[in-house]
């Protein structure tokens, strides 16, 4: 009945938005697909320069293949200073040396699109880096670059307004040379491209096209709720959030710098580009993923509107699972709300995704307790939609241990500040081996340091088939994904306890149940529970996480179920 309904749908979208497409390209191939996020500088270092490149990750491909994921999505490896790590781009057509050549990023298009996996690429539009050449032509007020971004009359000790940047202080720069400020809601060599002019959505519109006829599939879309500024620069208010610093981002209330109506249609206006792109090619749908952190009202709309008479965004991610669950304080009860809140927020027509973690964010079985991953690995993938795997999440990567002096994230450079809020941790470079730099490079530098742990915690310890690991949860997980039927049926998670939850999807007479007692609150006791809406008596284990006294394909009653703390079980249920 639901996927009945689902197709319906999707064919009124597809028609009324992208007609002659559905007889010649595949619109429909991400709707399921687990997507993984590849952080280049930390992935495999093939040249032992302690810099992952783009002939490490054709190295290292046939891991991705051994994954099972659908696409691969690459933070960006473009041209850049590498002030933020790559967001800051000052050639957004050129690879950066750091990371290879354009021929190598062909290769890696032809190598993923020979083996069926789909390649987005980052694309940075809020701003560039200062070393652009277009920044550098505005800055000297060069004939027709003069508002390519955002340019303020002041003077030298009187920003134009309060604004503060995402990475603290004034998002207001003095430029000596052209005597006003720009704008940078990052760094302040990130300045801001002015979305007020039409060149600049010409330019940019040429950057997707530069990459689509490279024959990339999509775009991850960085940070793009703060594409608009209000046009009358006035003060935003405070937040009134208790114990936050003057010069934090979160001390005022950004409604005059994001999620501005006019972004919305910026999203909506790249859609209409990509859509036609593909539906003049017969080509597949070439997928746009905007990165937003928002309140829910104002992140559904990056989708299109409520209707789909406006598509934007094929999905937008879905951060709440990173943001609002917290180990400390979350209950089951918190993360069925959270999840059914997304749920019901978000329009039947519009595919829904989950995201444990990214390159800006601590890993999650850090966050969320490293006896807790297998049960939140069993969730992210069998909850609806999209599923997002940050690279070294396959394997339960966790945080690595980074001092500040090698700290390297330009948003944490003030030792007060730096363990809650660098990114580094999170960046270190990935665990494939025990070997020397867990097999990220055999050189003698990495460009942040490779965490201790990486003798026990390794992909190759993993690897083998025919024993429980993480690797091997995550593969049977991603391979349930693409072929149970119940992953596109109906979906209900009821909190058991305050600390047990239950996912279940059906379809028809199928049903995979995940059952996880997360265990952080009554830790030490078992707990026997009914898995609601189930009318036979049993089920028979498909997975279990690391410790579990269950066996894989023993039968267990659904009507009595006994979890161990930190337990997580997946249930295959027909009846
Ligand atoms: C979001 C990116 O994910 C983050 O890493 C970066 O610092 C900002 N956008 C600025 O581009």
């Amino acid at each position: 009945m639901i996927l009945k309904a689902v197709l319906l749908v999707t064919t009124f979208v597809v028609l009324s938005a992208n007609a002659k497409s559905i007889q010649k390209g595949d619109q429909d191939w991400w709707k399921h697909a687990t997507f993984y996020q590849i952080y280049p500088r930390s992935f495999k270092d093939s040249n032992n320069d302690g810099n992952g490149d783009l002939r490490g990750i054709l190295d290292k491909f046939s891991h991705l293949v051994d994954a099972g994921v659908d696409g691969v999505w690459l933070s960006p490896i473009y041209e850049s200073p590498q002030v933020d790590q790559g967001y800051d781009i000052s050639n957004y057509t050129a690879i950066d040396p750091m990371y290879g050549t354009l021929d190598e990023l062909k290769e890696l298009i032809a190598t993923a699109h020979d083996n069926g996996i789909r390649i987005i690429l980052d694309y940075v539009p809020n701003h560039t880096s200062d070393q652009h050449a277009w920044f550098k032509a505005s800055e000297n007020r060069t004939e027709g670059y003069e508002d390519y971004y955002v340019w303020v009359d002041g003077t030298p000790d009187q920003p134009p307004n309060n604004w503060l940047s995402c990475f603290r202080g004034s998002a207001w720069k003095w430029s000596e040379k052209r005597q006003q400020y720009y704008l940078h809601q990052f760094t302040e060599q990130q300045p801001d491209l002015n979305y007020r002019n039409p060149k600049v959505h010409e330019e940019m519109k040429n950057v997707l096209k530069y990459y689509l006829d490279l024959g990339v599939d999509g775009f991850r879309i960085d940070a793009v709720l703060y594409a608009y500024e209000d046009e009358q620069l006035r003060d935003e208010p405070r937040s009134n959030i208790p114990g936050i610093a003057p010069d934090d981002h979160d001390y005022l209330l950004p409604i005059y710098t994001a999620n501005l109506p006019e972004t919305y249609d910026l999203v909506y206006e790249w859609r209409k580009y990509v859509d036609e792109y593909s539906e003049e090619r017969g080509l597949d749908a070439k997928v746009l993923m905007t990165e937003v952190y928002a309140d829910l009202n104002e992140t559904i709309p990056y989708y299109g509107t409520r209707d789909g008479s406006i598509l934007g965004a094929h999905f937008t991610f879905n951060f709440f699972l990173v943001k609002n669950f917290d180990l400390n304080i979350s209950t089951a009860n918190d993360l069925q709300r959270i999840v059914n809140t997304w749920m019901n927020a978000l329009p039947d027509i519009y595919t829904s995704n989950w995201v444990l973690g990214n390159h800006d964010n601590r890993r999650y079985p850090t966050r969320l307790g490293v006896e807790n991953k297998d049960g939140f690995l069993m969730l992210l993938t069998l909850l609806p939609g999209v599923a997002v795997t940050y690279n070294g999440e396959e394997f339960g990567q966790e945080d690595g241990e980074v001092t500040y002096d090698q700290g390297q994230d330009p948003s944490a450079r003030d030792p007060a500040i730096f363990e809650q809020v660098s990114r580094d941790f999170e960046r270190t470079p990935l665990q494939w081996d025990n070997t020397t730099n867990a097999g990220f490079n055999e050189g003698n530098k990495t460009w942040l340091p490779v965490s201790k742990k990486y003798h026990d915690l390794n992909l190759a310890s993993q690897l083998d088939e025919g024993e429980i690991s993480y690797f091997q949860n995550y593969k049977a997980l991603v391979r349930k994904r693409k072929e149970d039927p119940a992953r596109l049926g109906s979906t209900d998670i009821w909190a058991m306890s305050n600390d047990t939850i239950v996912l279940k999807r059906s379809y028809e007479d199928k049903h995979i149940v995940v059952a996880f007692k997360l265990g952080w609150h009554n830790s030490t006791t078992e707990e026997t529970i009914l898995v609601p809406g189930i009318s036979c008596e049993n089920g028979t284990i498909a997975l279990t996480s690391a410790d579990s006294k269950q066996k894989v394909g023993d039968v267990v009653s659904v009507q009595s179920l006994v979890l161990q703390p930190h337990e997580g079980l997946v249930i295959d249920v027909a009846c």
